[in-house]
């Protein structure tokens, strides 16, 4: 498409948002804080958060060498808390690899922890004027539209379409990366919206693309970008087992095929299928439910264990309620089969655990074990 970045770059200087405190500036570290801040984060809200963070960490050094509790205490309240853990892993290793100096190339940011293609590009482009295109939601809705990309933008086929077409798209001049960059974000935010574009607005409809748009020209710009029906996903219950000694866990070994294959977790029920949320706390697991795995000397103790309250955990296509009983049983009077072993306390964090799993050891403390 001619002059795609001219039009948006003359816009910009128009109409792009103005004052935001990450604007203009050349510091990764600044402009990295920004992007990982504003990635789940409404700008509103980043405003103020992101100019305490900065008093309390203003560089790389400071904030990788602070304790991990007092990142994530500034964090709190924003939310995605694995960006956090993230920006501190982060900051450790640009000054363990890098001396402290943020890498300049996409390719070289994308590999670290929490910095993913877009956010590498946007950095590049900001700080280092690198011609490479920033592709997040708003970008990939943005040219999908004015390109007419009918198809989902999921797939890997049509999102390596994007990449190539949002770098063809590029300005000549790399002077101009960081306010063309800047100009792509603000246009997919407050123009090319997804259920409001402008051009939609039946009283007004203006945007520069007008003439060149293959969605507005075709009337699907609001069919795109396509969006696929999710199928509901199924949901089942089951019970695990947390039954332990002073120093081991009784934990099943998983099959190497199937969910959580090759892994480690509690003693569990094979899954039961029910029709509504409704139903997770109806149902009722039996010790008879285990008997693939363990028997009991003294039944009554599986009666007697405390229930705990069920986890939620979300598969592609199932959702997983979950609730763990706790049997207090000596070695003596548990009969397993080969699916299960006793670990040692000491070994739990070493040892591959799905993550549900893995955060109800630690709710109980069981992980850090010496
Ligand atoms: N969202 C992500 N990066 C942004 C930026 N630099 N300005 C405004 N919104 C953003």
């Amino acid at each position: 498409m001619k002059d795609f970045a001219k039009k948006l770059i003359d816009w910009h200087q128009q109409h792009g948002r103005k004052g935001l405190p990450w604007q203009g500036l050349k510091d990764p570290y600044k402009v990295w804080l920004s992007e990982i801040m504003l990635q789940q984060t409404q700008v509103a809200t980043v405003i103020d958060r992101y100019q305490t963070f900065l008093v309390k960490f203003p560089n790389v050094q400071t904030l990788a060498q602070a304790p991990l509790d007092e990142v994530m205490a500034l964090w709190a309240g924003l939310g995605y808390y694995t960006r956090a853990r993230n920006l501190h892993a982060c900051a450790k290793m640009i000054l363990a690899q890098y001396a402290g100096q943020f890498p300049q190339l996409p390719e070289q940011l994308n590999q670290l922890p929490g910095i993913g293609q877009s956010t590498a590009r946007a950095i590049a482009a900001f700080c280092f004027n690198h011609p490479a295109s920033i592709l997040d939601a708003n970008v990939q809705r943005l040219i999908a539209r004015t390109h007419g990309i009918q198809g989902s933008l999921k797939t890997r086929a049509e999102n390596q379409k994007l990449w190539i077409l949002a770098d063809n798209l590029l300005p000549k001049d790399a002077q101009l990366m960081p306010t063309y960059t800047q100009a792509l974000m603000d246009f997919g935010a407050t123009v090319c919206k997804p259920t409001s574009p402008a051009c939609q607005n039946k009283f007004s409809s203006s945007c520069i693309y007008l003439a060149d748009c293959l969605a507005f020209k075709d009337q699907t710009v609001l069919q795109i970008p396509l969006k696929i029906k999710k199928v509901p996903s199924k949901i089942v219950v089951s019970e695990m087992l947390l039954m332990m000694d002073e120093e081991n866990i009784l934990l099943e070994k998983r099959p190497h095929s199937g969910i959580w294959g090759g892994l480690w977790t509690l003693p569990e029920t094979p899954w039961v299928e029910i029709k509504s949320e409704k139903e997770v706390s109806q149902v009722e697991f039996k010790i008879d439910q285990f008997r693939h795995l363990i028997s009991l000397a003294n039944p009554a103790a599986y009666q007697q264990g405390r229930v705990l309250a069920p986890h939620k955990h979300v598969f592609t296509h199932r959702t997983l309620y979950f609730s763990t009983r706790i049997v207090k049983v000596s070695k003596t009077e548990v009969e397993w089969n080969d699916a299960c072993h006793w670990i040692k306390l000491s070994e739990l964090a070493s040892i591959g655990l799905p993550t549900p799993v893995k955060k109800l050891l630690e709710d109980f403390q069981l992980l850090d074990r010496v």
